[in-house]
C-alpha cells in the first residue's frame, strides 16, 4: 500500500474507533499513534500531501489513488463538506487530533455546516468543502428541497479550487476536473427528463466559475442532443469546462474593468486563448482536445477573431459547437459592464451570426435544444456570500 493510503486507513480506523470509544480510551490513543507515525512517513516523500475525496474516490497528486478506491471514508467525508485534506509539514498531533474530532462530530451531528477552514489559526493542516450556513433556515430548506442545488454548489467550490490550483502550480489537476464533469453529467440526468442546471452568480468575481459550469452544462446538453456517444459527450464536457482556463492568470480588475478597456488591457483578455492552451498542454496526456477548445474558442467561424493564425483554417468541429454555449451563456450572464441579455434576443443573435461569427450548423440545433428544454436556474452560492449580501 502506499504512503498516502496507509494515512487515510490509519485516519479511517481512528474514525471507526472514535465512534466506539470515549476520549482518553487507550484504543483511541494507540489510533492516533498510529495515525501521527503515518503521517511522519508521508511527509517524507511529500512535503505537502493533499486529498480530494471526489465521488467515492480519493484523488492524491492529480491521480485517483487506485489502492483506496471505493474507500468508504471518502463518501463519508464528503458528505460532512470535507472534501479536501491537506497536511502541510508541521502538522501537529494536537492539530490532527483536531481534525478527527471535527470530522467526527459532523458525522454524529448532520447538517452541520463545513467551510473550507483552518483548525485553530494554524496553517499545518486545512480541509472543508461545501458551505451551508446552518442559521439560514430558508436557505437550508431551500436546498433539501433542491438537490440540485447542493451538487452545484459543491461542484463551483471544486472549481473554484481548481482555479487556484491552476494559479500555483500552471496545469490542470485532470482527475478533478474529470471528475466535475461526471457530477454535473449525474445532476442533468437526476430527473425524468435532461435538465441543464445553470447557475447564477451572487458576485461578479464568481463569473469565470459559474461560466464554466454552464457552458459545460449546456455544451453536453448540446452533444447529447446531436447524439453523440456519451464518451464524446463527456470529453466536450470538460473541454467546455476548462475552456476560459487562462483567465485565471488575468488580474479580476481587468476582466470585471466597467470602463473601456486599454489596448494593452484588451491584449491581455485575449491571451487567455493562449494561456488557456499552454496550460492544458501541460497538464499531461489527454488534453489535447481541451486545449485546442481553449485556443480556437474566440475564433469566428468567417475566421475573424482571436488568436491571430498564420495559415487560416477551419476550428475544430467541438470548438465550434462550444463557441454557441459559450457566447448563449456569456449574453445571458450579467458582467459588471452591462445587464444580462434576455433569452429572446440572445437567440436572436445566434440566428444572426450563424454562418458568419458561428458554426450555421450547431445554432438552429441549440436554440431547438434550448426551446424545448426549460433551463434550471441554480444560484450559485459561495463562502462570504451572507456576509457580503
Ligand atoms: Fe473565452
Ligand atoms: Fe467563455
Amino acid at each position: 500500500m502506499s504512503d498516502a493510503g496507509a494515512f487515510l486507513t490509519a485516519i479511517g480506523r481512528q474514525l471507526s474507533v472514535m465512534s466506539l470509544y470515549g476520549p482518553g480510551h487507550p484504543a483511541r490513543v494507540e489510533g492516533m499513534n498510529k495515525v501521527t507515525e503515518e503521517l511522519t512517513m508521508l511527509l517524507r516523500g511529500n512535503a505537502f500531501p493533499a486529498f480530494s475525496f471526489l465521488d467515492g474516490d480519493v484523488v492524491y497528486e492529480g491521480h485517483v489513488l487506485s489502492d483506496m478506491r471505493h474507500w468508504e471514508w471518502s463518501l463519508k467525508l464528503a458528505e460532512v463538506g470535507i472534501e479536501r485534506l491537506e497536511v502541510g509539514p508541521g502538522t501537529t498531533r494536537e492539530a490532527l487530533e483536531g481534525f478527527l474530532e471535527e470530522a467526527h462530530a459532523r458525522m454524529s451531528l448532520e447538517g452541520e455546516g463545513a467551510s473550507f477552514r483552518e483548525l485553530d489559526g494554524q496553517t499545518a493542516i486545512r480541509f472543508g468543502g461545501v458551505t451551508l450556513d446552518p442559521d439560514e433556515a430558508e436557505a437550508e430548506e431551500e436546498v433539501l428541497r433542491d438537490p440540485l442545488a447542493i451538487s452545484l454548489e459543491e461542484e463551483a467550490e471544486v472549481i473554484q479550487w481548481l482555479h487556484g490550483e491552476i494559479d500555483l502550480h500552471g496545469v490542470v489537476p485532470a482527475d478533478e476536473a474529470a471528475a466535475v464533469v461526471k457530477l454535473l453529467s449525474v445532476a442533468m440526468h437526476s430527473e425524468h427528463d435532461v435538465v441543464v442546471p445553470l447557475v447564477q452568480l451572487k458576485s461578479v468575481d464568481q463569473y469565470t466559475t459559474s461560466h464554466s459550469i454552464n457552458v459545460s452544462c449546456l455544451s453536453m446538453a448540446l452533444a447529447e442532443h446531436l447524439n453523440f456517444v456519451s464518451s464524446d459527450v463527456r470529453t466536450i464536457g470538460e473541454a467546455a469546462l476548462l475552456h476560459d482556463v487562462g483567465k485565471t492568470k488575468i488580474p479580476l480588475e481587468v476582466l470585471n474593468k466597467k470602463g473601456k478597456l486599454t489596448d494593452s488591457e484588451w491584449k491581455l483578455i485575449q491571451s487567455h486563448t493562449v494561456e488557456g492552451a499552454r496550460i492544458l498542454l501541460a497538464s499531461g496526456a489527454g488534453m489535447e482536445l481541451a486545449a485546442t477548445v481553449a485556443y480556437e474558442h474566440h475564433l469566428s467561424f468567417n475566421g475573424e477573431g482571436y488568436p491571430e493564425l498564420t495559415y487560416p483554417r477551419q476550428t475544430h468541429e467541438v470548438s465550434r459547437l462550444i463557441q454557441v454555449c459559450d457566447v448563449y451563456d456569456a449574453l445571458r450572464t450579467r458582467r459588471p459592464f452591462r445587464p444580462p441579455w434576455p433569452a429572446a434576443r440572445t437567440i436572436k443573435f445566434l440566428e444572426e451570426k450563424a454562418g458568419t461569427h458561428l458554426d450555421p450548423d450547431y445554432v438552429p440545433s441549440f436554440i431547438r435544444m434550448i426551446e424545448n428544454w426549460e433551463p434550471r436556474q441554480v444560484e450559485l452560492q459561495a463562502e462570504g456570500d451572507e456576509a457580503a449580501a
